[in-house]
């Protein structure tokens, strides 16, 4: 298949894009750069062997939009990455996020409806909030969000869900990631956070790598196994898979014009305190941290019930907490290394 990756060259969306060409699908990636490198281009066709098509394109340019499938007539796959994903700066910048978040999905989707097209929206646990009942499943109630960012996760379903009901031909999936962390085997590409890291691992190796002078735990008052909050954190690899077969499930015009939406976990929680003790024994790198407050916004606890994805979609994470930060470890001195450096 010839499928279309939005923000193909961001974390999630370059591990899928390798993932597809590996399966044999044709890949052309759309990305405005504003969060990634041109240089994963050449990343992906280092470990592919194919070099992926790519145009810079700001979805929010409605008239670039409508002119790039004006090109493209024979785009009918599309998963769609291209976002913004700053919980804290959604709060600072509501706008931006609609904007960018929302605004972009709609053009998007424009010139998408009226092509039988295929659809796989990168959505989020976050539309749980604090799960009355864990593991959450995807028929539990979708909580008002906490953040502008979370609310266009919200939103970005509801309209794909409003338009598969009025457009047969249509399809759409949607995907709840839990924590995505990790990276590919080859460490060729990997999570690269612009500043200070807000997200768990790679601010612990960051901090291994002596980047940042300690990890602060935020709060080890939870009701947990250990007082830190717990996490289903889930290898990306194992997640890029997954859009691969839930696109693959849209070809074969199974879902019935509903958009479908699937849990994208490993369905065992971690906490805090595991993860460190886990990267501590793959790394050999003792980590230097200290328990300060809880963070403010932060639920106790969210894991994924993986059922549906495992039966409907045949989808199953296989790698470990273990392997995974393995990978992020190993994504990290390759990053920090001359051999990136160039
Ligand atoms: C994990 C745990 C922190 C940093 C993320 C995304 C969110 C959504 C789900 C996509 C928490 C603790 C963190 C640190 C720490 N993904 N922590 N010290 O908050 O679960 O949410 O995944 O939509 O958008 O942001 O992930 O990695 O920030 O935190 O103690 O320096 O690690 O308190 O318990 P989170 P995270």
């Amino acid at each position: 298949m010839k499928v279309l990756v939005t923000g193909g060259l961001g974390f999630i969306g370059s591990h899928v894009v390798v993932e597809l060409q590996d399966r044999g699908h044709e890949v052309i990636i759309i990305d405005d750069l504003s969060n990634s490198s041109i240089r994963v281009v050449d990343q992906i066709e280092s470990i592919t062997g194919k070099t992926p098509v790519f145009e810079q394109l700001d979805l929010r340019d409605k008239n670039a939009v409508f002119s790039f499938f004006k090109n493209h007539p024979d785009i009918h796959n599309v998963i769609h990455f291209a976002a913004s994903k700053a919980v804290g700066e959604s709060v600072q910048h509501p706008l931006d996020y609609y904007e960018n978040n929302i605004t972009s999905l709609v053009y998007l989707l424009q010139n998408l409806k009226e092509r039988d097209a295929k659809f796989i929206f990168s959505s989020s646990c976050t539309v749980y909030g604090q799960a009355d009942e864990l593991p959450v499943s995807e028929s539990a109630p979708v909580k008002p969000a906490e953040s502008p960012y979370g609310n266009t996760k919200q939103i970005g379903e509801e309209i794909i869900a409003d338009l598969c009901k009025v457009t047969p031909g249509f399809n759409a999936i949607a995907l709840r990631y839990f924590n995505p962390i990790g990276s590919h085997s080859s460490a060729k590409i990997g999570e690269l956070p612009l500043g200070t890291p807000q997200n768990l691992v790679p601010f612990i190796t960051q901090t291994a790598i002596g980047l940042r002078e300690q990890l602060s735990i935020f709060g080890n008052d939870y009701d947990t196994i250990d007082g830190t909050a717990v996490r289903d954190y889930i290898h990306v690899v194992d997640l890029a898979q997954a859009h691969v077969v839930a696109l693959e499930r849209l070809a074969t015009g199974k879902n019935e014009h509903n958009m479908e939406v699937f849990n994208i976990g490993t369905g065992k929680g971690s906490s805090v305190m595991e993860v460190v003790k886990t990267f501590e024994e793959v790394s050999g790198q003792p980590l230097n941290y200290k328990i300060v407050d809880r963070r403010a916004g932060d639920i106790t606890a969210a894991y994924a019930q993986t059922d549906r994805a495992n039966h409907v979609l045949g989808w199953k994470a296989k790698l470990s907490l273990k392997e995974a930060l393995a990978s992020a470890w190993k994504w990290e001195q390759y990053v920090r290394s001359d051999a990136f450096k160039g």
